[in-house]
C-alpha cells in the first residue's frame, strides 16, 4: 500500500501530462456509457486527479475517492476550476475498506485502478457492497496484452510494479477468476483500443448472503 501511495505521490504534478489526453477518449466513452439519470449518485474509486469529473452531467451526484491525496489535491482544484458543483465529495480513502454505508450507490466505477490496487477481490468486494442492489459497476483498465510481443514486453517490466505504480502483466482472465465478477467486456476504448471496458449489473448475492440464505434453507 506504501509504495501505492509513493509512486502516486511522486506521478501528481505530472500525472495529467503523461496519463491525461491519452486516456481521456476512454473516460468520455465511459461517462457516455453509463447513461447516468439525474441525481444519480456515482462513486468514482481511485479517482485520482479528477480527469473524468467535468464529463458527467451536472444534474448527477459525485463522490470520489483515492487513497493518495496528493492526486486528490489536483481533484479538489480541478472542482474549484471547473466550478463543478456536481463533486459532493472528495475524501481521502481506501477502495478496499471504504467507508460508506451499503447500498450508497447507483453507479460505481474504476478507472485505470484496478491493475493498481493492493487486492482486486476486496475492491470488487467493496465496490459491490456499496452499490445498490442492480446498480452498475464499471471498469476501464489495461489488461495484459495478448499481443506476443507487447505482453513480453509487459512481462519484463512486471517486476518494477512498485516503482511503476501498476503492474503492467495483470491478466484479464485472473481478474475475473479472482473477483467472480460477473461482467461483460463491452468494448475497447482509447489509442490501438488500449484499454478494455467492463460492465457488471450489481445482481449477485454477496458470500455472506448466499450462505445465510444456503443454511436457512438447509
Ligand atoms: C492510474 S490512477 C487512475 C486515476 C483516474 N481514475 C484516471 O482515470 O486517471 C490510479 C489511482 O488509484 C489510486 N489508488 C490506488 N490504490 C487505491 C486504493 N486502495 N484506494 C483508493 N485509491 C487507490 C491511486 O492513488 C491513483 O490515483
Amino acid at each position: 500500500m506504501k509504495s501505492i501511495e509513493n509512486a502516486y505521490r511522486r506521478y501528481a504534478s505530472i500525472y495529467d501530462l503523461l496519463f491525461g489526453a491519452v486516456f481521456q477518449p476512454g473516460r468520455r466513452t465511459i461517462v457516455e456509457r453509463m447513461n447516468c439519470k439525474p441525481g444519480q449518485r456515482i462513486l468514482e474509486v481511485g479517482v485520482g486527479t479528477g480527469l473524468s469529473l467535468p464529463l458527467y452531467p451536472k444534474d448527477v451526484q459525485l463522490y470520489g475517492i483515492d487513497i493518495s491525496s496528493e492526486m486528490l489535491a489536483r481533484a479538489q482544484a480541478r472542482k474549484v476550476r471547473s466550478r463543478l458543483g456536481n463533486v459532493m465529495q472528495l475524501s481521502v480513502m481506501d477502495a478496499e475498506h471504504m467507508e460508506f454505508e451499503d447500498s450508497s450507490f447507483d453507479k460505481v466505477v474504476a478507472m485505470h485502478v484496478a491493475s493498481v490496487v493492493a487486492d482486486p477481490e476486496r475492491l470488487v468486494n467493496e465496490m459491490r457492497r456499496v452499490c445498490k442492489p442492480d446498480g452498475q459497476i464499471i471498469f476501464v483498465n489495461h489488461f495484459h496484452s495478448r499481443n506476443p510481443l507487447l505482453g513480453r514486453f509487459e512481462n519484463m517490466l512486471a517486476p518494477l510494479s512498485g516503482q511503476l505504480g501498476f503492474r503492467p502483466d495483470f491478466s484479464l482472465d485472473r481478474f475475473m477468476d479472482q473477483t467472480g465478477l460477473d461482467a461483460t467486456e463491452i468494448g475497447r476504448v482509447n489509442l490501438f483500443r488500449f484499454c478494455t471496458v467492463l460492465e457488471a449489473r450489481n445482481n449477485k448475492l454477496f458470500e455472506p448472503e448466499a450462505m445465510a440464505q444456503a443454511g436457512a434453507m438447509s
